[in-house]
């Protein structure tokens, strides 16, 4: 198959909308990460996303809307979910609601709920509603590939796979959307994203987030979120995260840096701008300004790509604040590295 990556000019959006009605699938942008999408209330159309991310058939898929009125046919809305939507769509949430008979089990995993969101992407929105169809959309990465936030990653992953990758430039948030739980007794966030705990919480001061958004599934637990069982967002080489005051955090990852040059393993050190001028000559890469955290969140998928593009072997990429964006930051580098944290605080053993 030829894929064609396209501007999301009228005619695009027009071909777009034909391939999904087709059952085909589509690449697209939206303010999060791109997403693959598929006609949700085809059932054959949505199997096909599995195929081509080589995606665990057993992990449930968004459904994409382009109006708030989109969704009342999908999911059984409460009070909650109305007030979130009214504050916070278009935009980075996922809600996860009560699903209607008309969804598929092939879109979530035949689970009683289905996740919702409507993107607020220019180019999204104009793709959904010439849809005219709720859109089933993961991250268009292949599985296990950190999430695609330019075209270009699309591209490298799904080419010969799908037959249209719309073209939106870089995305604005870069990590994928706050996946929001309103099923059980509290509101939940089963994964962070660019909606924080804190922005949610002024709306309802009961959210809580699932303890393990920060560390490795214990043997047999059970994921809250499908999608949180698999390896995600890895790189081939080794993540460490590097943890503690600045100062030391420079001194322990230029040390772990140097070690594994020396041992004749290609080494990387992720860091920020105010940190910079500490390494020296030793390549580094800055994820952005400690002044905007959300330069990191916009950047970081990129970096981890590169990573691989250069063939580092050893990742040593300073750990940041869990406070807002920062929680979906270490909650995606953390699972990037297994949960490898370093203290520089902590002596180290003779
Ligand atoms: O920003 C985003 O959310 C992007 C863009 C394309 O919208 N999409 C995205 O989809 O990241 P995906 O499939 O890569 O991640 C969806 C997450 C997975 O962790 C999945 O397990 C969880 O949402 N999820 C979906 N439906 C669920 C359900 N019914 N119950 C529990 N978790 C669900
Ligand atoms: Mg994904």
């Amino acid at each position: 198959m030829n894929t064609t990556l396209s501007q999301a000019t009228p005619q695009a959006l027009t071909e777009a909308a034909t391939l999904i009605r087709q059952g085909e699938l589509v690449a697209f942008p939206t303010e999060t990460v791109y997403g693959l999408g598929a006609n949700a209330l085809d059932p054959q159309a949505v199997l096909r996303i599995f195929a081509a991310k080589g995606r665990p058939a057993d992990n449930p898929l968004i459904v994409h809307v382009a109006e708030k009125t989109a969704v009342e046919p999908l999911c059984v809305l409460n009070a909650n979910a109305r007030l979130l939507m009214e504050r916070f769509w278009p935009g980075p949430l996922t809600l996860l609601l009560p699903k209607r008979p008309c969804i598929p089990p092939e879109v979530n995993a035949g689970l009683d709920s289905v996740a919702v969101r409507m993107p607020s992407h220019p180019v999204a929105r104009a793709f959904l509603r010439a849809c005219g169809v709720p859109v089933a959309a993961p991250s268009a990465n292949r599985s296990g590939k950190p999430s695609p936030t330019t075209a270009a990653h699309v591209l490298r992953d799904m080419d010969g796979l799908i037959p249209l990758i719309l073209d939106g430039g870089p995305c604005d948030v870069g990590v994928e959307s706050t996946v929001l739980s309103l099923t059980g007794d509290a509101p939940t966030v089963l994964r962070p994203g660019g909606v924080t705990p804190e922005m949610l919480r002024q709306y309802l001061p009961e959210v809580r987030v699932v303890d393990s958004v920060m560390r490795p599934l214990r043997p047999g637990e059970s994921a809250p979120s499908p999608g949180m069982r698999y390896k995600h967002y890895a790189p081939a080489g080794e993540v460490v995260l590097v943890s503690g005051a600045p100062s030391r955090v420079i001194a322990r990852c230029a040390a772990l840096y140097d070690a594994a040059e020396q041992s004749g393993q290609s080494a990387r050190i992720l860091t920020v701008d105010e940190h910079l001028s500490g390494y020296g000559a030793r390549r580094t890469l800055s994820l952005g300004t400690l002044a905007d955290p959300e330069t990191i969140a916009r950047s970081l998928f990129a970096a981890l790509r590169r990573m691989d593009d250069e063939g580092a072997a050893r990742i040593y990429c300073e750990a940041f604040s869990q406070n807002g964006v920062g929680l979906a930051i270490m909650n995606r580098l953390g699972r990037a590295a297994a949960f490898r944290i370093v203290d520089a605080d902590a002596e180290v053993a003779p």
